[in-house]
């Protein structure tokens, strides 16, 4: 197998100080359910989430407008029947398929995985996100491919079943972003980075007011030490 190179974004989430880009992660949400959603479910992620601190902070009437535009499965009713119904922002995100049997029948054989936590079940990450989906291209002349495969510099042999999801102009942002391949991976990969780790940017803040603490914590030791062995030589 050849050596898997992963590109090095500059993410705003990287770092100790690092933070999610709100209309990032809504551009994102965005990508995800034009494109992703029609192969990948996110069976973790409720339509409330997208509304919660630290996430993309969807207003509550545009989180219920988002839910209201699936439809999920719900039941057994009193009859024993399963039923379509609106979605709740309690809802999670509607799967594109009932089963995975129906997954790979409908994927040629492949099974599209849960992106839920994706972002933390690869190596590198929100990089590795990027890379597989900057990764389409021209195999090298002397490569076998199989059948119904895409060459992927970053998937692991080079092979991957997933079509390219993504080209230009796909997606209609509503705000001035350039509506790019390289933007909608960014944006993609920041949402599924935030999908898998919801409660990143309360863990650097929660990490700052300790270094504070203890910054302020040591001159106030150091003050207590001087007074106390003030009369001490
Ligand atoms: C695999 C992401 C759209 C079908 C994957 C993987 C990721 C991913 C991270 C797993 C790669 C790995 O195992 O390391 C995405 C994202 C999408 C998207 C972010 C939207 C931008 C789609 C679409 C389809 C699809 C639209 C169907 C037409 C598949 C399949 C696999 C896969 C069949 C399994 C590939 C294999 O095991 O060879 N996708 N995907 N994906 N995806 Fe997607």
């Amino acid at each position: 197998e050849e050596e898997v190179e992963l590109k090095h974004v500059d993410w705003s989430f990287s770092g100790p100080f690092g933070m999610y880009n709100q209309p990032q992660l809504q551009r994102g949400y965005q990508v995800y359910k034009t494109v992703c959603a029609n192969c990948h479910s996110m069976d973790l992620v409720s339509f409330r989430n997208l509304g919660e601190p630290g996430g993309p902070e969807f207003s509550e009437a545009a989180v219920k407008a988002l839910a209201e535009s699936a439809q999920v499965t719900d039941g057994p009713n009193d009859k024993g029947e399963m039923f379509k119904r609106e979605g709740r922002p309690s809802d999670r995100f509607p799967a594109p398929f009932a089963n995975e049997e129906a997954a790979r029948a409908a994927n040629g054989g492949a099974y599209p995985p849960d992106l839920s936590v994706m972002a933390k079940a690869r190596e590198g990450g929100a990089d590795y996100l990027y890379s597989l989906l900057t990764g389409y291209g021209e195999k090298p002349e002397d490569m076998e491919m199989s059948t119904g495969m895409h060459y992927n510099t970053a998937f692991p042999g080079h092979q991957i079943a997933m079509p390219p999801p993504l080209a230009d102009g796909v997606i209609p942002y509503t705000d001035d972003t350039e509506q790019t391949v390289d933007n909608y991976a960014k944006d993609v990969s920041a949402f599924l980075m935030w999908a898998a780790e919801p409660k990143l940017e309360q863990r650097h803040l929660l990490g700052h007011r300790v270094i504070i603490f203890l910054f302020v914590f040591a001159i106030i030791m150091f003050l207590a030490k001087k007074a106390v062995w003030k009369r001490v030589n």
